[in-house]
This record gives structure tokens, C-alpha cells and sequence, in this order.
């Protein structure tokens, strides 16, 4: 199975004609307000998919900073048990974020508080999720309708936190309401130190194309010095970088092109920082790096109830290898051991075959049920 690895390597010369923009920024540091971050390829916040061990990997593998997945002032006020647990990190996560939806002052502010109170660094706002509840209780998405609230709201959190707020939104509503320009200029008018943005809107979901046109016209509607990030679609090397080419954008965010592949934030990195392109990981190097994400992942759920989210790991980390029926056969498996011991057959029946398993640059992505 050689030719995987060959194609990185071809892929090397085509990267090299368009590392102009994306290199010279990587040596420069990058900060959202105060807050250093490690690099400029950041890990999105996702529901479902953001627990400690994930973000814990993902800051290991690169990603300039942490965050958690979409928070709702209101269950974190009252104490939602699933919400706390998910409020634990470890140090090895920072720079750490935390991300609210809200709307009114009041709760945000409140909930943002507490937050910074366990010790988060920063606060991102989220102003892009397109689900039926939260646009419906005037959040999320609603937000890039309504101008003033986003001033009162923005006001209020900057004007209560002693860190930096930034914000994430969608390109607009709809195609004929694209307001995310607008909105952002208003944010950061209010404080907001830094916009990331999805280029779909509302009523786009992730049928639409993803317009990087739009992420453009945010980074031309606001001051040279706030940082813009650039999000939608960045599944692998050639769309980071040209991200960062066609937008001017000044990072990247990844969202479901980075869960089972981690490896994304490494190759980007050395690319933008030396020009090098990484090797795909082998299927051992995989499944090693699998092995601890999912034994993190039962110490924190237990067997039984880690076993679901074991086996939809499964799917993202070795959906990328050119193995036969790889998903249903994931998917037949009962519990954790039947799982990594049909993880040791297929790599024994690759060893006996003489193939060494390289996986393909672009991992299976998850489905769209997400908060942005
Ligand atoms: C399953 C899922 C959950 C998501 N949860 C959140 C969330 O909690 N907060 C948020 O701002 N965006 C959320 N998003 C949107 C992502 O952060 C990101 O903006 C979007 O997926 C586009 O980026 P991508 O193409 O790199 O995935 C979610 C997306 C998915 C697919």
C-alpha cells in the first residue's frame, strides 16, 4: 500500500507554489486579546465530540488552543450534572476556552462569570448555531438578525470579564442575508477581540457551499490588528492552506475533518511552518493513539456507556483506511474487547498480506448535528 504515501509526498510540490500567505504568518505569534496561543490551526468547538480527552489530544497534536463545546447559560446556572462533569480540564489543555450561547445579558454574563471563576482563558460566544431551539429561544444563529441585541450582549460580556471574548458566526440567515460582516463589526466595536467564521448560513446548514467570499469580507470589514479565523471545510492540507490564500484569513479552525485525525493540526503546522509534508499515520500509529483517546474516554464514562462512544470513534479514526467493509464491520461489534480485538485481525491480516496500512488524507466526516 504504497500509494498513500506517494501521494503526500507528490502533494508536496503543488502546496509548495501557494505557502506564501499561511507561511508568513506562521512564524508571527498569534494572540485573541491577551491570550497567546500556540499556534494558528484551532480546533472548533463541537458538540459531542469536545470532551477532555479529545481536547487534550488535539492540544498534544497542535491545535492552538482548547475549547469546550456550546454551553447554555441556563443549565450551567442551574447545576445540569452532565454539564459540570463536562466542565473539568487539566492544565495540558490551556490556552482553554469556553463557549456560551446566550442572549440575554443577564444569564450570559452570569454563566461567563462562572466560568472564568473555574478558570478558563477565554470566552467565545456563539452566534452561528442553526438548530430549531436555540433559534427559537433567540440564540444562536438568531443573533445575526438582530444588530442592537448583539450590541447588548457583547457589551455586557466584555464590560463583566476580566479575559478575552471572542465570537463565531455563520455567513448570515440565508444567501439573499448575509450579515455576518455587519454583526462582526459590531462585536468587535463592543470588545470582542476576535470573529471566526463558518462561510454557510442559517438555512444553508452544510448543504451550502462553504463562501469563503464572506470570511473575506469579515476580515476586510474589520481592523488589520483583530484576528479573523477562518472555518467550513478544512479537511485536510490543501484546503487549510488555501483557506488562509483566499480569505486572508488569520488562522484556520477545524472542525469534523479533525475528529479520528489529529494529525491534520500536526501536517498543517510543520507545512505552514518549514514546507515539509507529514506522512498519513500508519494504522499501528493510529490505533495506538486510538487505544488512549478511548481508555480516557471509559474512565470517564465507564465501559458500558463509553462503549457507544468508543465505537463512533472507531468509525472516524479507521474509516480512513483502505480497509474492505471497515465501517460494518466496526459497527458489528458488542462491546470494547470484541472491537480492539477485531482491530488486532485486520492489522494481522495486513502484516500477513505484506500491505502496511497508510491512511488516506481525508477521515469520514461526522454528521451535521451540530451547534454552530
Ligand atoms: C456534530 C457537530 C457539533 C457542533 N457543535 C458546535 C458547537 O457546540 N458550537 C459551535 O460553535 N459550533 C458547533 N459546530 C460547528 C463547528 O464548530 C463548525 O463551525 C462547522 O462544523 C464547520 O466547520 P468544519 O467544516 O471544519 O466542521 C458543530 C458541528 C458539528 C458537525
Amino acid at each position: 500500500m504504497r500509494s498513500p504515501r506517494l501521494r503526500a509526498a507528490g502533494s508536496c510540490l503543488t502546496l509548495s507554489l501557494t505557502r506564501g500567505r499561511a507561511s508568513s504568518l506562521a512564524g508571527r505569534p498569534f494572540f485573541l486579546g491577551e491570550v497567546r496561543l500556540a499556534s494558528r490551526v484551532l480546533m472548533a468547538p463541537m458538540m459531542g465530540y469536545n470532551e477532555r480527552a479529545m481536547r487534550r489530544i488535539f492540544r498534544r497534536f497542535g491545535s492552538g488552543l482548547a475549547l469546550t463545546e456550546m454551553i447554555k447559560p441556563e443549565k450551567l446556572l442551574r447545576g445540569d450534572a452532565d454539564v459540570i462533569r463536562g466542565l473539568d480540564f487539566g492544565d495540558d489543555e490551556r490556552p482553554l476556552g469556553a463557549q456560551i450561547c446566550g442572549r440575554d445579558p443577564e444569564p450570559a454574563v452570569a454563566a461567563a462569570l462562572a466560568l472564568r471563576k473555574r478558570g478558563y482563558d477565554l470566552i467565545d460566544l456563539n452566534m452561528g448555531c442553526p438548530l430549531k431551539k436555540e433559534v427559537a429561544r433567540g440564540r444562536g444563529a438568531q443573533l445575526l438578525r438582530e444588530p442592537e441585541q448583539v450590541r447588548k450582549l457583547v457589551s455586557a460580556l466584555v464590560s463583566a470579564l476580566d479575559c478575552p471574548l471572542t465570537v463565531k458566526v455563520r455567513a448570515g440567515w440565508e444567501p439573499g442575508e448575509i450579515t455576518a460582516p455587519e454583526i462582526a463589526r459590531i462585536a468587535v466595536e463592543c470588545g470582542a477581540c476576535a470573529v471566526t467564521v463558518h462561510g454557510r448560513t442559517k438555512m444553508g446548514w452544510y448543504r451550502e457551499k462553504n463562501d469563503r467570499g464572506v470570511i473575506r469580507a469579515v476580515r476586510e470589514a474589520l481592523p488589520a490588528e483583530v484576528p479573523v479565523i477562518g472555518n467550513g471545510d478544512v479537511v485536510d492540507l490543501a484546503s487549510a492552506v488555501s483557506m488562509f490564500e483566499e480569505t486572508a484569513c488569520d488562522a484556520v479552525m477545524i472542525g469534523r475533518g479533525a475528529v479520528g485525525n489529529p494529525w491534520l493540526f500536526r501536517r498543517v503546522n510543520r507545512f505552514l511552518e518549514t514546507g515539509e509534508v507529514l506522512p498519513e499515520p500508519t494504522f499501528s500509529e493510529v490505533r495506538q493513539l486510538f487505544s488512549e483517546h478511548m481508555a480516557a474516554v471509559q474512565e470517564m464514562w465507564g465501559e458500558k456507556a463509553g462503549y457507544r462512544q468508543v465505537r463512533l470513534y472507531s468509525f472516524y479514526y479507521f474509516g480512513r483506511f483502505p480497509v474492505p467493509l471497515m465501517r460494518a464491520r466496526l459497527g458489528s461489534t458488542r462491546s470494547c474487547s470484541q472491537l480492539f480485538s477485531l482491530l488486532d485481525d485486520i492489522e494481522r491480516e495486513a502484516r500477513e498480506c505484506g500491505v502496511e496500512l497508510v491512511a488516506s488524507p481525508v477521515a469520514p466526516l461526522p454528521s451535521e448535528g451540530g451547534g454552530d
